[in-house]
């Protein structure tokens, strides 16, 4: 999953690429390489690492030209190197992909035997070298692209650039979103829109299978059946300005210093006018209609899925089932009549998410996304697009968007749960009430940073970490352990609690270190006897609960976090903030990269 830009411009192309780039990082910063046509000729640069590497590159040897092509990798086929990072070159053509090319073996196999040879180890170089075969047997470089996207399986996004043409690119989509951008006698192609906005507001969106040819002055799309197809062209308003980390050292500490914040913005956004009701913005959702909800998602937007199945259930009686998006789609479950399916995803692009929604496009009655970028492809292929407004989240580790998810889908709980019944107009007034009081107590949670920090600092000792939880807690444990593994390298697992005596309870001893997230709610008592079972056997236990918590259960707790007070069913959206807190100061105490940790990239666009 890497990011791809294309400029035919009126300046020089190199510095909006690179801008451009900066924007498509999220995608991918394991390299990054920028081709341009300058007096008939491609030249490139590359450089391997993050983009800062490929702009020092670019001041010690500039690559003239107004017309180019840009990528950031995220290294799927052969290690990051600059061999093979983007774009490559085969004679006349230069590519940039996203994507996998999936019989890229076929593909090579048939170029080795015609006696090509191949200088990387990436799917991509094959489809460079067959256009220049196409190229060299004659066709024109529209048509060689053109053949050359005939023959390829899998899914990607694709920019073409060629020697000789200086007002030329030839883009492809399938599976990996694209956009064009218009501008004043320039065209830009981009992975997304953000990419594009410093150059342009006016976005043509392309759709599956798509093929474009882009002048400065011109655009025509094919669709995959090769016929002309029109595309709407939109105006897009995204913010320009490049988030700054606001005084933090790290985008990671911004975002979850955010939260009160953002989490305000979100509340405001679905209550009435009057506060006292629950508004759903867009089209009117009959919730008294659905007998199943099926939910999909990945990561940390999986575990929002997993809290949002208790509230669902448990406040709107609506069964609820929750599945990773990788998972759903190749299982191909049946989905009965009745069933609406609701994906959740930050940056509404996460390829098995979006395959998982098009799976049930014509199969469920209704497709509903809780989505962090509402000009997003799972947002623009949802019936119902709900924004968490949680504003752009830089860090790889997903925190605010997070808890706006939970937000969001909290507050459609409530509204089904009035909606059918299940709920009365007094219960749900009443919990809108703490829901508009929660920025405040967030902000007394993150005053509990310190000790955290104290705690962080032994954690990062640690080779193993488990973290425990019940009810509410048990996917807030899952989504510490995955915060804590992502950004600190430290080996974290979580489990229900009282799934421990099961089998894990053997990997106890003095070295590892046990999370136990525990409010004072109806199962604390369960969650304090198990944890006794883990102090039992030496373990250390770091208690994260509340005051009347702390009073009964913390005796013997290596460490115990005090939070406040909380209404149960909010608590999962106070209790994500220590978790983050832990994580983020364990990352910090190991001299990790924070914001953006090894091997990840902030949206998923490949299987
Ligand atoms: O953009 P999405 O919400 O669809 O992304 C899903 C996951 O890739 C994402 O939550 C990932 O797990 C984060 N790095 C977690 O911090």
């Amino acid at each position: 999953m890497c990011g791809i830009v294309g400029v035919l411009g009126s300046h020089e192309a190199s510095p909006l690429l690179v801008e451009a780039l900066k924007r498509l990082e999220y995608r991918g910063y394991d390299s990054a390489g920028i081709a341009t046509v300058h007096e008939g000729k491609l030249g490139r640069r590359r450089a391997v690492g993050k983009l800062v590497n490929l702009s020092d590159t670019l001041v010690h040897n500039p690559l003239p030209g107004k017309s180019g092509i840009g990528h950031t990798r995220w290294a799927t086929h052969g290690a990051p190197s600059v061999d093979n990072a983007h774009p490559h070159q085969a004679g006349p053509v230069a590519v940039v992909h996203n994507g996998i090319i999936e019989n890229f073996r076929e593909l090579r196999e048939e170029l080795a035997a015609a006696g090509i040879k191949f200088v990387t180890e990436t799917d991509t170089e094959t489809v460079a070298l067959l256009t220049q075969m196409y190229l060299e047997q004659g066709q024109d470089p529209v048509t060689a692209a053109r053949t050359t996207l005939s023959r390829l399986d899998g899914a990607f996004a694709l920019a073409f650039l060629f020697d000789g043409e200086e007002d030329l690119i030839v883009a492809a989509r399938k599976g990996s979103p694209l956009a064009i951008g218009h501008g004043d006698g320039e065209m830009f192609v981009g992975s997304d829109a953000i990419a594009l906005a410093p150059m342009t507001d006016e976005i043509t969106y392309l759709e599956e299978g798509d093929s474009a040819v882009l002048t400065r002055t011109s655009l025509e799309i094919r669709n995959e059946s090769g016929e002309i197809a029109n595309r709407e062209k939109r105006k897009i308003q995204i913010d320009t300005a490049r988030v700054d980390k606001a005084g933090h050292k790290h985008f990671m500490s911004k975002e979850i210093a955010e939260q009160p914040t953002v989490i305000g913005e979100a509340v405001r956004h679905y209550l009435s006018t009057d506060g006292s009701g629950i508004q759903l913005p867009g089209e009117e959702l009959d919730f008294t209609k659905i007998d199943r909800l099926t939910m999909v998602a990945c990561g940390t937007a999986f575990y929002a899925c997993l809290t949002a199945k208790y509230w669902f259930e448990q406040l709107a009686g609506i069964p609820v089932e929750v599945d990773i998006a990788s998972e759903f789609r190749y299982r191909e479950p049946p989905i009965s009549k009745g069933t609406v399916a609701l994906f959740v995803s930050q940056s509404g692009e996460t390829a098995d998410t979006l395959a998982a929604l098009r799976y049930c496009e014509g199969k469920a009655d209704k497709i509903l996304s809780v989505v962090n970028v509402p000009e997003s492809s799972i947002a623009r292929e949802s019936d119902v697009a709900f924004p968490i407004l949680a504003g752009t989240e830089i860090g790889v580790a997903s925190t605010k968007a997070f808890t706006c998810q939970l937000t969001v889908l909290l507050m459609l709980a409530l509204k089904a749960a009035q909606d059918r019944g299940a709920m009365t107009e007094e219960e749900v007034s009443n919990l809108l009430i703490k829901l508009r009081a929660l920025p405040g107590t967030l902000n007394e949670t993150l005053d509990c940073e310190a000790p955290l920090a104290e705690a962080a600092r032994k954690l990062a000792e640690a080779r193993d970490i488990l973290f425990l939880g019940r009810g509410l807690m048990y996917p807030l444990a899952l989504e510490g352990a995955l915060k804590l593994k992502e950004i600190s390298y430290i080996h974290a697992e979580a489990y229900a609690s009282g799934e421990l005596k099961h089998g894990p309870i053997a990997l106890i001893d003095k070295h590892v270190p046990v999370v136990v997230l525990a409010p004072k709610d109806n199962l604390f008592d369960k969650s304090i006897s198990n944890m006794q079972e883990v102090m039992a056997r030496n373990g250390k236990v770091l208690l994260i609960t509340d005051k009347a918590g702390a009073a009964e259960g913390s005796e013997g707790a290596w460490q115990t976090v005090l939070l406040p007070e909380i209404d149960p069913v909010l608590s999962p959206i106070l209790y994500a903030l220590p978790a983050q807190l832990l994580a983020y100061h364990t990352a910090v105490a190991k001299g990790t990269d924070v914001d953006q940790p090894r091997n990840l990239a902030k949206s998923v666009t490949v299987e």
